[in-house]
């Protein structure tokens, strides 16, 4: 019993301190205990690591790594020298897991204690950490104790290599960032309708023909443009084979993903005999879903088969991955072949077809001794028997299988898709949309609340996407998974309990040395200025703050349009805005400039900081600085939601202005966004109203419906002089989309921002 209290106790201190103090270190994802003691160990030429049979790969690994980012190597013998420090890898019989270690930096020796291989790598990647704090020269590392081992045993990141194809040495350094934050997965997608990537013997076409397209989309989708330069390139088996003993070395395992039945565009450019139409189609230049399908014939699923042996011979992996999202259902239920089929299969429909289709390859894959995981599309016609679910369309896929006794990674849109905007649109490279900022995935939380104790253990872990429609470089992958990839890691890694976002942040600042020394460009987003607007002297104006996370005095602004430079005013406190004025602000960290320019165009005008109240609330996602948004003197931007407006879905907005005293009027101008591909319609009326009291409004005009097809996106609308205390604007929702439209049968969304009244 005695035992039992002082094993507490002391399990209590061990977590008490490592919650407290680690912001000091630059250690992501953060150890589960961590406890720093006297003393430093002096890295150096003369520091010796002794030999450990068991342990040679990570021997060499850490040779290479002093070698390449110390500049020497270590020398290695056999027995603990008399004099002098060393390292020691030591192999111990029984710890939490195979994937624990056991670290303990004193000023004379540095040991990692695991049951395997895997451990002790896990405990040089927190060492290397540590080695960048003082500079290459001097490497001081400080003693502590650390015993870590991680929360989910699936810790992955994808990345597309089929939209636009990075060469091997990048895909070696995308697994070496990978190994840095101890994540175990690799999700190689190396087929789409944009170019199919692997070599497959028995097929020579498939790379001959699908892995090359006659040109790629420049710009964004909706723009529709494209180049006509021949793109393309794959992996032959050799470099497949290269690729997966580097990552094996490192403890990744690496999920080759074959899509199917959709996404198949490259594949059916080279053998278009397996689409149901059997016309010939060319490898695709345009990004989105395609309708040409593999066609569920016995000579499909036998060159399908044919493939994943192949596929199998080279890739060690549990899992293959067979892709099973997106797919259109036209040309299956326009073709005899399918509806024969079906009948004869007693399938209600194309997505029991899909099932079918998915459990007939399962059966192939586990004849082989392997299983496969797909998108949660594969769900819809039934699971196979023995399949895994990634979940990306939102996490009740991936519930609804942990439910089912499925094992499930997590990979929701929301948080964990690295191709959306991390910052504000304005400040970054064109991304395919949405918005998941870092701090967004680090409150990722991968066991949803719905599942039991039981059910959560068919949660396997979470996962990170980076497609690459937008991503052309390995530079443009880089940016867009880092830092997020490291907020994953710690989500994935460390105890729940210690998750914290501000000491998070403080390790990342200081972990930004090691991103820098290895010239890795990451995203500088985390630094990006907010900035807060704010009603001031009595609603006459308004103030204009700016935070960052960084030091506050790298700050530079200028209110003249011109550019910040660090000969501009550095920003001290929130700045009275009581005309329409240009700002324009910037941060700058060791005399370089981070990130763009923020600039903000103030116009002041009559309802500028005064009181407003909405009849209904915007949606919670789109609600930026609520009421106020729609006079703090900031429109929004025309061609694009982003945090500056207000969005009621199926909802009027109905705003009422009180000026503080009866005021002179004659115009009212209202942005609405116009962005019907992303379900935004504007509004179908807007009627102006006057009152004295607040309470008895009359109607001063209405813009029909007919009218304001006139304008896109903005709308002034004059009457004659009005002199009141409140103005009231109702801008009509059209509530479901028509027919003829994107999302049609939905709820519309309403967008409104700056409400200027002259
Ligand atoms: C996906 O993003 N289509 C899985």
């Amino acid at each position: 019993m005695k035992l039992n209290i002082l094993f507490l106790y002391f399990v209590t201190i061990l977590s008490l301190k490592s919650f407290s103090q680690p912001a000091s270190l630059p250690l992501i994802p953060k150890p589960a205990e961590l406890i720093i003691t006297e003393g430093v160990f002096k890295l150096s030429a003369q520091t010796v690591l002794v030999q450990n049979k068991l342990f040679k790969n990570e021997e060499l690994l850490l040779q290479k790594y002093l070698l390449e980012h110390v500049g020497n190597s270590i020398k290695v013998v056999a027995k603990i020298p008399a004099k002098g420090n060393y390292i020691h890898f030591k192999n111990k019989k029984t710890l939490i897991d195979t994937e624990a270690y056991h670290l303990n930096i004193n000023p004379q020796h540095i040991s990692i204690e695991a049951t395997s291989g895997a451990g002790i790598f896990y405990g040089l990647q927190t060492l290397f950490q540590l080695l960048p704090l003082n500079g290459n020269q001097l490497i001081n590392i400080p003693s502590l104790v650390v015993n870590d081992h991680p929360r989910y045993k699936w810790r992955g990141m994808h990345l597309d290599c089929s939209r636009h194809f990075f060469p091997v040495n990048f895909v070696k350094m995308y697994i070496d960032y990978l190994a840095m934050y101890k994540m175990n997965s690799f999700h190689w997608h190396l087929t789409d309708d944009q170019g199919w990537r692997i070599e497959i013997k028995k097929y020579p076409v498939l790379t001959s023909t699908g892995a090359y397209r006659n040109g790629s989309m420049i710009g964004h989708y909706r723009d529709h443009t494209f180049d006509s330069i021949k793109y393309g390139g794959y992996y032959t088996q050799d470099e497949i084979k290269d690729v997966i003993a580097y990552a094996a070395q490192r403890h990744i395992n690496i999920v080759p993903e074959i899509e199917m039945p959709g996404h198949a565009v490259a594949a059916l450019a080279a053998y278009p005999q397996y689409a149901c139409s059997g016309k010939p189609v060319e490898v695709s230049k345009q990004w989105g879903v395609e309708s040409n399908v593999f066609c569920p014939t016995e000579e499909t699923f036998l060159f399908l088969e044919n493939i994943l042996t192949e596929v199998i011979a080279l890739f060690p992996s549990k899992y293959i991955h067979i892709g099973g999202d997106e797919v259109p259902k036209e040309e299956w239920n326009n073709s005899a072949y399918c509806k024969a089929l079906m009948l004869k299969e007693n399938l209600k429909d194309a997505h029991e077809l899909q099932g079918y289709f998915m459990k007939r390859i399962e059966k192939f894959v586990n004849s082989k001794g392997r299983k496969i995981i797909g998108w949660d599309e594969i769900l819809e016609g039934g699971l196979a028997p023995n399949a895994a679910v990634m979940s990306w369309r939102g996490t009740e896929g991936g519930i609804t299988a942990a439910k089912q006794k499925h094992f499930v990674v997590m990979s929701p849109g929301s948080h964990c898709y690295f191709d959306h905007y991390q910052g504000n649109p304005d400040n970054e490279p064109v991304a395919i949309g949405g918005y998941t900022p870092i701090e967004k995935v680090y409150a990722y939380e991968p066991t949803p609340d719905e599942l039991t104790a039981e059910e959560s253990k068919y949660i396997m872990g979470a996962q990170g996407n980076v497609w690459t429609e937008y991503i052309h470089t390995p530079e443009e992958v880089e940016y867009m998974a880092m830092p997020r990839m490291a907020a994953l890691a710690e989500v994935l890694w460390s105890p729940k309990q210690q998750r914290d976002y501000i000491n998070f942040r403080s390790r990342l600042l200081l972990h930004f040395k090691l991103l820098d020394q290895q010239k890795i460009n990451y995203a500088k987003s985390v630094y990006e200025l907010k900035t807060l607007v704010s009603p001031a002297n009595q609603n006459t104006s308004v103030l204009y703050s700016v935070t960052t996370i960084a030091d506050p005095t790298g700050i530079r602004y200028t209110t003249d349009s011109s550019e910040p430079s660090l000969q501009s005013h550095i920003y001290s406190e929130p700045i009275l805005i009581n005309k329409s004025t240009c700002i324009k602000t910037a941060y700058f960290k060791d005399d370089k400039q981070l990130n763009k320019t923020l600039t903000t165009n103030f116009i002041i005008h009559k309802a500028t900081g005064k009181t407003v109240t909405l009849k209904d609330l915007p949606s919670p996602n789109f609600s930026a600085d609520g009421p106020f948004t729609l006079v703090n003197g900031i429109r929004g931007n025309l061609g694009r939601f982003d945090n500056k407006w207000l969005g009621f879905c199926a909802k009027n907005m109905e705003a009422v202005i009180d000026f503080g005293e009866p005021t002179s009027y004659s115009n009212v101008t209202i942005d609405y966004l116009n962005l019907t591909e992303s379900w935004i319609h504007p509004p179908q009326k807007i009627i102006i109203y006057t009152s004295t009291d607040g309470l008895n409004f009359s109607e001063v005009k209405t813009v029909s419906s007919d009218e304001l097809k006139k304008y896109n996106n903005t709308i002034q609308i004059t009457f004659t002089v009005q002199h009141t205390q409140y103005l009231k604007v109702v801008a009509e929702s059209i509530g479901i989309i028509p027919s003829g439209f994107p999302g049609a049968g939905n709820e519309a969304n309403l967008f409104i921002d700056e409400i200027v009244v002259e």
